[in-house]
């Protein structure tokens, strides 16, 4: 089944929407299958946003991101990369839909309390930088055969 990597960004813990925001993901139908509370260090920040180095803005959204405790989240479900991108809204969230994650509770392009893989591919990479093997479970509920 599909995976992706969610993290729930220093300005969504600092402003208590990590409960909120994993709980949209969560009743949507999908399926939490590792989850982990860390401070991300600059060596892991520039892995995980190795993509965006020399951008204007790498040093602001390194030090962002490595600010405060995040929460690393493995989700799982059918579609899972796309859905969670639909849901999070696009990347600034004063223009990301009203509904969406970053257009219900963000206003800046730089606070913008959640990432999502972007592909398929990407989640596959982006996962195993966060989470061993062991720590991702594999296990079946009730409710996946209304929602599978
Ligand atoms: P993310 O990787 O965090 O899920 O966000 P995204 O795919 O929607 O956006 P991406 O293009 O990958 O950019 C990564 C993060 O960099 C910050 N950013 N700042 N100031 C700017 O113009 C700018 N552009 C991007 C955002 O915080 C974005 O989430
Ligand atoms: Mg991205």
């Amino acid at each position: 089944m599909e995976k992706s990597l969610v993290l729930i960004k220093p300005d969504a813990i600092q402003r208590g929407l990590s409960g909120e925001i994993i709980a949209r993901l969560e009743k949507k139908g999908l399926k939490i299958t590792a989850m982990k509370m860390l401070q991300m260090d600059k060596a892991l920040a520039h892995r995980h946003y190795a993509i965006h180095k020399g951008k204007a803005f790498f040093n602001r959204l390194v030090d962002f991101i490595t600010s405060g405790p995040i929460i690393a989240i493995v989700f799982e479900g059918k579609n899972a990369v796309a859905v969670i991108r639909l849901a999070m809204g696009e990347t600034d969230p004063a223009k990301a839909s009203a509904g969406t994650i970053r257009g219900s509770f963000g206003l800046d392009i730089e606070h913008n309390l959640i990432h999502g893989s972007d592909s398929v591919e990407n989640a596959v990479k982006e996962i195993d930088i966060f989470f061993s093997a062991e720590e991702i479970l594999d296990y079946p509920k009730d409710i996946d055969k209304w929602i599978g």
